[in-house]
């Protein structure tokens, strides 16, 4: 008797084992066709048994993240291009939004494109009037990173030279996009032969109705931030850590983006709507932020050990730009999430740093999960 409860119990275990192995998350890769000067792009499909996310090696980008929404209908939540072109033609145009690009060296601005380190002054490449952006034109958002498929997903690595867009040291990058249920995320490691600051993201726009659809004025928002960096007009941080409280900043508790997006608010106007940093509050893994689209019934929440995320409402679309099946995108079509070290923190002593020195490790962790309401 006792011989047939433990065959019974082993079947039982071997059952629910061949349950996680049937969840585990497939991973395929595809050509993504040539880059014009020849070398051959990367698609990496991520489909676990909850969301589809597409990367491409090129720029590292988050091409689509398909997930169900409250009545298991799925639909792709970012913004982007049909093929990889686009995001070629866009990283080589003015007015570049960067579209679910791996941004580095440095996320944001960094004042008249220039710092100082170990008493030495470095100059940057600028391509935002005065100021660096997004790590230069040339920055990880247009590189070919090498891929390769890992559990789960896929592991992106590029070498940034000694000097690449005027940062010092070599810099090596490795980018892990994993899926597991409803969850994608981003690892990022990086070590460095001298000494340099970085700040990496993700630049993924998030329309929770389905990219194409509307704006995101209607979607409820939560941020885990006490306090915001207010900015100039160049949007260079003052290096003021102003307290929400009683401001269109304080999103400490759900608002809609829209609801007080053109209050009469200088740094709104100075903005042209919400592109600021937000103080995290709290240390290490913590929530960061919530979107909740009433539409859909799709809640995105954000997971970080980072010290800051950009709340960016697309303000910068107009309707110019062609995206995916050839819908335009209007400002406000989507919002971006990007967390990250402060902008310009090289030239601020007061912020956490940026600083990597050789021998220490850089790592940090960003997660996006997805739910429904
Ligand atoms: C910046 C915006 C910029 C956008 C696209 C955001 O991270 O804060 O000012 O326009 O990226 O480049």
């Amino acid at each position: 008797m006792t011989y047939y409860k433990n065959v019974v119990v082993m079947l039982i275990l071997f059952a629910g084992m061949a349950g996680a192995l049937v969840a585990r998350t497939e991973v395929a890769e595809r050509s993504g066709g040539k880059l014009p000067d020849g070398r051959a792009v990367a698609i990496y499909t991520l489909k676990s048994d909850k969301m589809e996310v597409e990367v491409m090696n090129y720029g590292g980008d988050v091409l689509s993240i398909k997930v169900p929404d409250k009545n298991g209908k799925m639909a792709d939540v970012v913004l982007g291009f049909d093929d990889p072109s686009g995001y070629y033609e866009a990283n080589h145009a003015k007015g570049n939004p960067y579209f679910g690009a791996l941004i580095g060296r440095y996320g944001n601005r960094i004042a008249h494109a220039r710092f100082s380190l170990d008493g030495k002054e470095y100059a940057l490449a600028k391509n935002n009037g005065e100021n660096t952006l997004h790590g230069g034109p040339n920055g990880f958002h247009s590189q070919l990173w090498t891929g390769e498929i890992i559990p789960d997903g896929v592991q992106l690595k590029y070498l940034s030279k000694d000097g690449e867009e005027g940062y010092p040291g070599n810099l090596t990058v490795t980018v892990k996009y994993t899926v597991k249920g409803n969850e994608l995320k981003i690892d990022y490691v990086a070590t460095t032969d001298k000494d340099t600051v970085l700040n990496l993201t993700n630049h993924s726009y998030f329309n929770l109705s389905g990219q194409g659809n509307g704006t995101i004025l209607g979607d409820e928002l939560k941020l885990n931030a006490s306090r915001f960096t207010p900015v100039d007009a160049g949007l260079i941080p003052t290096g003021q850590l102003k307290p929400v409280a009683g401001t269109p900043f304080d999103f400490t508790k759900a608002h809609t983006v829209g609801e007080r997006i053109q209050a009469d608010d200088e740094q709104l106007k100075l903005g042209h709507g919400y592109d600021h940093n937000f103080v995290l509050d709290g240390k290490g893994m913590r929530e960061a932020a919530e979107v909740y689209d009433p539409a859909s019934g799709r809640v995105l929440t954000v997971t970080t050990d980072q010290p800051g995320v950009q709340f960016y409402t697309s303000n910068f679309l107009d309707g110019s730009l062609s995206g995916k099946g050839g819908v335009a995108y209007p400002r406000n079509a989507a919002l971006c999430l990007e967390t990250q070290y402060f902008p310009d923190s090289p030239n601020h002593p007061e912020f956490p740093t940026t600083e990597l020195k050789p021998g220490e490790k850089f790592h940090s962790t960003t997660i996006f999960r997805f739910s429904t309401r």
